[in-house]
């Protein structure tokens, strides 16, 4: 069942509506931040999921509520119980719901403040999973190809201490990438430098699907170059034998 939020028009999303055709084949689930996630919710039964995109991270176990302002979106997710409304204003009472989950899409969100004191006022524990903006090290994509990139992640996420103080969260977890990362995200290929080749990896990403193709194409050519000649594989003997790198994910949990 998919619904609008009653008497209001739905929240617009373009960006999602334009990009997130094919989400769901790029951006699987990885069980390790599944796990994670499962275990902040702690022992909520009912759970109301905003920014849901195609249902990633949704515990199977729970009642979940997808919120979702983008159709494209909506429309790939298999959950029974789906709302088009953005996190802005949610159309749900005060504590209707045990918990509240929002992965990586605060970002996105027009109005951030107002996002999560929406997620307070649903909910009793609130769980969010974003990135540090201000985390180093970068992926070396940034320096050494795309800057561009730098540039767009400033102007949208907020620091992790921001986020933080917005919610009252009482923990923040880190999340360090593990080499074999399921769910295509920007740094998820940190030791896979070959898959940003695909331009199919690189639609399912919201900041790469931002910058202009006259942008994207040389610094892809100038990575293909560097994989084929062996120059990055130099440059990043030390990554090639890591197992997983900080790159600044953090899960935060707040209670009411
Ligand atoms: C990177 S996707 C993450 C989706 C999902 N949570 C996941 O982990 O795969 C970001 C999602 O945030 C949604 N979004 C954008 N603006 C929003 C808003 N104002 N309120 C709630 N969600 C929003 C987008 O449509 C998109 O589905």
């Amino acid at each position: 069942m998919v619904s609008s939020a009653a008497g209001r028009p739905s929240a617009a999303s373009p960006v999602y509506d334009r990009i997130g055709v094919g989400y769901r084949a790029v951006r699987r689930p990885d069980p390790r931040l599944a796990a994670l996630l499962r275990d902040a919710l702690g022992d909520a039964r009912t759970v109301v999921n905003v920014g849901a995109g195609a249902g990633s991270y949704e515990p199977e176990d729970l009642a979940v509520t997808a919120v979702e302002p983008s159709r494209v979106m909506l429309d790939q997710h298999p959950g029974p119980v789906k709302v088009q409304a953005g996190a802005e204003q949610l159309p749900f009472a005060d504590g209707a719901f045990d918990a509240a989950m929002a992965v990586m899409t605060v970002h996105h969100w027009s109005d951030l403040a107002a996002g999560l004191a929406e997620l307070r006022r649903v909910a009793g524990r609130q769980v969010v999973f974003t990135w540090d903006v201000s985390h180093r090290p970068e992926l070396w994509l940034l320096p050494e190809y795309l800057p561009e990139i730098r540039t767009l992640e400033e102007a949208r996420f907020t620091t992790v201490d921001e986020v933080a103080r917005l919610m009252g969260a009482h923990t923040v977890l880190p999340f360090p990438v593990p080499h074999d990362f399921t769910d295509g995200l920007q740094t998820a290929y940190w030791r896979r430098p070959e898959r940003f080749l695909d331009p199919g990896v690189r639609a399912a990403n919201s900041t790469f699907a931002q910058l202009p193709a006259e942008v994207v194409d040389p610094a892809m050519e100038r990575l293909r170059a560097d994989l084929e000649s062996g120059a990055w594989a130099r440059r990043h003997a030390d990554l090639l034998d890591l197992d997983a790198v900080d790159y600044g994910y953090r899960v935060l949990i707040a209670d009411v």
